[in-house]
């Protein structure tokens, strides 16, 4: 497992400044002297969010970053010797597996509950989301007139026919898609589903959600379904093969006259055997805050979660969009049966 540990103590003095000094810590909760945070994020903008909670509560934050499922795997061998206070993780789907697996606390805070919208945290409070990323379908702009769009259901019609790109229906991110399918259409139209989408697969599923859109780019399909920060990414890129890409391709959010498009999170959650949970709970709500907001949600071109903190300006040209109004912890709940019914549809 590749593991690697920071520890912010120091740096974010801009950071702090930006936040103001309203959010100072309460006492209670500052006699933790250090919190261990398990991350599968890695992005430079996690330094400053990290850092600028210590330059606040004297409290340091030792971080360990590995990929999702090994982190999932530590925690367990670790036990309740582990030291791990907080755990930083990516959809749903796989936070509810943490559930699972008894990693998370249960925790209550009137400032998350107040600041998190209720259909992106887990009923108790064993996870929250930060960031919010859409499952979308990207589009070649040659071959596709946007109108012609419309829902995930419609990727099914035979019309798209040798069009459709997608990853492998193991992968997390189209588990919960599938998952929210159940919940949205029913298992039984939800299986038609994916066997008709099937049929329409330009290829069979390889690669990761950039693939899928270079594979449009390329002209092996037309539609590719992804999460909507894969798209941000190379069009922000400063190498000229992936904006010749991103110029190609355009973004589309479906179901935006039904349900609204699918929308999983990028989420953390207090770990069961931490010692320190009350800093625990006040570094979640620091990751609330809206000048955290910003760089959480801007470090993976995200969505904030919080109400009334600014897109970022690229992400913010795609517009804004209904999201269906399913809270994310029923994912895991049906991911079981998603994977069965994957399976039985053909979905490689
Ligand atoms: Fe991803």
């Amino acid at each position: 497992m590749k593991i690697s540990r920071r520890h912010f103590v120091t740096q974010g003095a801009a950071f702090t400044a930006a936040l103001g000094a309203t959010q100072l810590l309460q006492p209670a909760a500052a006699q933790a002297k250090t919190l261990t945070v398990y991350s599968s994020r890695h992005y430079n903008t996690d330094n400053a969010l990290y850092s600028s909670f210590t330059q606040q509560t004297g409290i340091k934050v030792n971080l360990l970053e590995g990929k999702d499922d090994e982190l999932l795997e530590r925690l367990k061998s670790e036990g309740a010797r582990g030291p791990a206070d907080i755990l930083v993780t990516v959809d749903a789907g796989r936070l509810w597996r943490a559930e699972q697996m008894g990693l998370l606390a249960n925790s209550s805070s009137s400032v998350l509950n107040q600041r998190i919208p209720g259909n992106l945290r887990h009923p108790q409070g064993k996870w929250y989301g930060f960031s919010k990323r859409a499952r979308v379908i990207v589009y070649s702009r040659d071959r596709v007139n946007p109108s012609q769009l419309s829902t995930y259901e419609d990727l099914a019609n035979a019309r798209w026919k040798d069009k459709i790109l997608v990853r492998t229906s193991t992968n997390i991110y189209n588990v919960s898609l599938i998952a929210a399918m159940i919940k949205q259409l029913g298992a039984g139209p939800t299986e038609k589903w994916c066997a008709a989408l099937v049929k329409n697969f330009a290829r069979s599923p390889s690669g990761n959600d950039t693939d899928q859109i270079k594979a449009v780019a390329s002209g092996e399909g037309d539609l590719a379904i992804c999460n909507s920060y894969y798209l941000l990414r190379l069009v922000k890129s400063k190498d000229p093969k992936d904006q010749a890409i991103a110029r190609k391709l355009g973004m589309f959010f479906p179901n935006q006259k039904t349900w609204g498009t699918h929308v999983n999170i990028s989420g953390a959650g207090v770990v069961n055997s931490s010692r320190n949970k009350a800093a625990a709970v006040k570094f979640l709500e620091h990751l609330s805050s809206p000048a955290a907001q910003k760089f959480f949600s801007e470090g993976n071109n995200e969505y904030p979660v919080v109400k009334g903190v600014a897109l970022d300006p690229v992400l913010k040209r795609y517009g804004s969009f209904k999201e269906a109004s399913l809270n994310v912890s029923i994912y895991g709940g049906n991911s079981a049966q998603a994977i069965k019914i994957a399976d039985r549809a053909g979905w490689k």
